[in-house]
């Protein structure tokens, strides 16, 4: 602890909301110093703010998508004394939301991927199939939400999104099975989707709820979550200052291998084989700081289950030009709207 000091685990207090994960290597990879900024771009409980406000007298622009997580945060940015600005946004905007703050250049931009501990655990989200609610899974409350998607795309584009996104082996049969039963009557709530889920994928005691993949994929589906990864990491690379560090905490495979395809293309210093003559490529925009994907040690997974999957990247910026779009991250699916013009 430095001069930011140790007031903020305090702060906005009452029971954790949602517990952190892997906050130390966090703090560490983003090289946090007296005098720097920092992009949370995934605000959530503000729990990766208080450790960078509680390690040294910088500043964080935390970002996030969710209006009740910027609501909770009300008192954070009292006790940061100017130090904290909340700006409710998607993280593909970060660099204007950065810029609109009066922040040009930022020293570490840090993405703690998926749902918070709160948006699971409020059935109003839709986002759990433990909790009975409406079936709507936006984080944001905006645009069309899970059960307009699963009352109107066709059977095959159900089937791609389930395997895709959720990779469920009995796609095909979620998808008719949900035909089926919204033909009677439309699909309203959690529970009555996690039934029809639960009527064609088996699971034996131990496994994971048969519901699981298939929430997850439509979950990943009605908030773009790829689609706005790979735009935050190239937003990232426009507001980053030269060392300046990004951190990206991913929780499933489809995340983790955006974020390290992306690094390892932007880091890349030669195209081709070694057999083909070499190709002109621009300067690379990242190095790689972690050749392998940091993980939690059994302690932390102990502490809080949610951390055995996470998987921490992170890369330092160069003083290249910032590149263009990064083609070629993201899965072949059709876009949300197209799914919701039906069958
Ligand atoms: C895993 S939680 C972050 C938890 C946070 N690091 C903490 O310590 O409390 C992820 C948060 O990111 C937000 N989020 C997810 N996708 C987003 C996006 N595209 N733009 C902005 N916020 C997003 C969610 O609303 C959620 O609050």
């Amino acid at each position: 602890m430095t001069a930011g000091g140790d007031g903020f685990a305090a702060v906005a207090g009452g029971p954790a909301l949602h517990i952190p994960v892997l906050v130390r290597p966090v703090i560490d990879f983003l090289k946090v110093h007296d005098g720097g900024v920092y992009i949370d771009a995934t605000f959530g409980a503000g729990g990766y703010t208080r450790a960078i406000l509680g390690q040294a007298n910088a500043s964080v622009i935390g970002i996030d998508r969710d209006p009740n997580a910027i609501a909770l945060g009300a008192d954070l940015v009292q006790a940061a004394n100017g130090r904290l600005t909340l700006i409710e946004d998607q993280f593909s905007n970060l660099d204007s939301a950065a810029r609109d703050a009066g922040f040009d250049a930022v020293d570490g931009v840090v993405l703690d991927l998926g749902v918070s501990s709160m948006q699971l655990d409020t059935a109003e989200r839709g986002l759990s199939f433990r909790l009975d609610g409406p079936l709507d899974m936006r984080m944001g409350g905006e645009g069309p939400s899970a059960a307009d998607v699963v009352n109107a795309a066709g059977e095959r584009d159900l089937a791609n999104i389930i395997f895709i996104l959720g990779e469920e082996r009995h796609s095909r049969g979620v998808a008719r099975a949900i035909v089926k039963s919204r033909a009677q009557a439309a699909i309203r709530t959690t529970a009555a989707l996690a039934d029809i889920v639960a009527s064609v994928v088996r699971s034996r005691p131990g496994d994971i709820h048969p519901a699981t993949r298939t929430f997850q994929a439509l979950r990943i589906f009605v908030n773009d979550e790829l689609g706005e990864l790979v735009e935050a990491l190239q937003a990232a690379e426009r507001i980053l200052k030269p060392n300046g560090r990004l951190v990206a905490v991913s929780f499933h495979s489809l995340e983790d291998r955006i974020v390290k395809s992306f690094l390892s293309r932007r880091s890349e210093t030669r195209a081709g084989s070694r057999h083909a003559p070499e190709l002109k490529r621009p300067a690379p925009t990242f190095s790689v700081l972690t050749k392998r994907p940091v993980v939690a040690d059994a302690g932390e997974v102990a502490h809080n289950p949610r951390a055995r999957s996470a998987k921490l990247r992170a890369a330092e910026r160069s003083e290249a030009p910032a590149r263009g779009d990064e083609p070629g991250l993201l899965p072949r699916l059709p876009a949300l709207a197209d799914v919701l013009k039906g069958h």
